[in-house]
């Protein structure tokens, strides 16, 4: 018996990186069911046939998170083939980085509208069936960058927007047995981050007193702690991990 057991989950962006590591923790965990929403659904099938007798557990859709239709539909195949949805996880982000005097309108959107709207448009379609179930786990991605990171205004606004986000469904969610957290990953080692120049990522190692770079796997510890029963008195919170490193 895992802490999951017996429980379905949605992972959104689980195709790579920090959302891969959090649907393999999942079935190490026992989950029953793991609804993978990924823009790139070849890396979640790519992922479904390495994981030989667990893949039945997993179902790749292919869904743009800042779609609402995609985001219904989605929701509702989740549902038809595990029938309910215990756990939300939404993790499905992406950068667009550079100085605000030279931010795109466009990536300024883009940024909002896949990391912050998109965890809107799943919490809308997910929420009411928590509800009805008067049982539900949620656990928002933020990041330490909602803090505040030179280059990153539209992503640190989208991920401070998830705490507020986090803070105020899990008070509306209380009363329905609804926990509602989220996680700040600092410097991860994942695609996202190697593309931060090299000069950078030196003067970032500098800030964290454990002297190196957080993997997945420590987020997905975080993540599949606070979707579990072990956390079930834990809600509106969001845990910071990142190394030491003070923001
Ligand atoms: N503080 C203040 N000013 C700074 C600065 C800093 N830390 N870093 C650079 N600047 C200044 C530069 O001195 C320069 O000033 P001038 O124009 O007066 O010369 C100006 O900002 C522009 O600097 P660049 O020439 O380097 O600008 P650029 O357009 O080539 O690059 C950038 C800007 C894309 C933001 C680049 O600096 C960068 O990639 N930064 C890293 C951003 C980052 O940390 N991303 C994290 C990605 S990982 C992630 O997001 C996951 C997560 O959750 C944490």
């Amino acid at each position: 018996m895992g802490k999951l057991s017996g429980k379905y989950a949605i992972v959104t962006g689980g195709g790579k990186g920090i959302g891969e590591s959090i649907v393999k923790r999942f079935l190490e965990d026992g989950i029953e069911g793991v609804a993978v929403l990924e823009y790139d659904v070849k890396l979640v099938e790519k992922m479904v046939s390495n994981l030989g007798e667990a893949s039945d557990k997993v179902l790749p859709i292919q869904c743009d998170v800042s779609s609402e239709a995609q985001v219904k539909t989605a929701v509702s195949q989740a549902v038809e083939r595990f029938g309910t949805v215990d756990i939300l996880v939404n993790n499905a982000g992406i950068t667009r980085d550079s100085m605000f005097h030279k931010m795109a309108d466009e990536a300024w959107d883009a940024v909002l509208n896949v990391n912050l709207k998109g965890a809107y448009h799943l919490c809308k379609y997910v929420i009411p069936i928590m509800r009805n179930n008067a049982y539900g786990r949620i656990v928002n991605i933020s990041s330490v960058s909602a803090f505040g990171n030179v280059g990153q205004a539209n992503y640190a606004t989208s991920k401070a927007g998830l705490i507020g986000f986090s803070k105020t469904l899990a008070k509306e969610g209380g009363p329905k047995n609804i926990t509602v957290n989220c996680v700040a990953p600092g410097y991860i080692e994942t695609d996202m981050y190697n593309n931060v120049p090299q000069e950078i990522i030196a003067e970032h190692m500098k800030l964290i007193p454990l002297r190196r770079l957080g993997q997945p796997n420590e987020v997905a510890s975080a993540v599949s702690f606070l979707s579990s029963d072990d956390a079930s008195f834990i809600s509106g919170q969001c845990l910071i991990l990142s190394g030491g490193a003070t923001t």
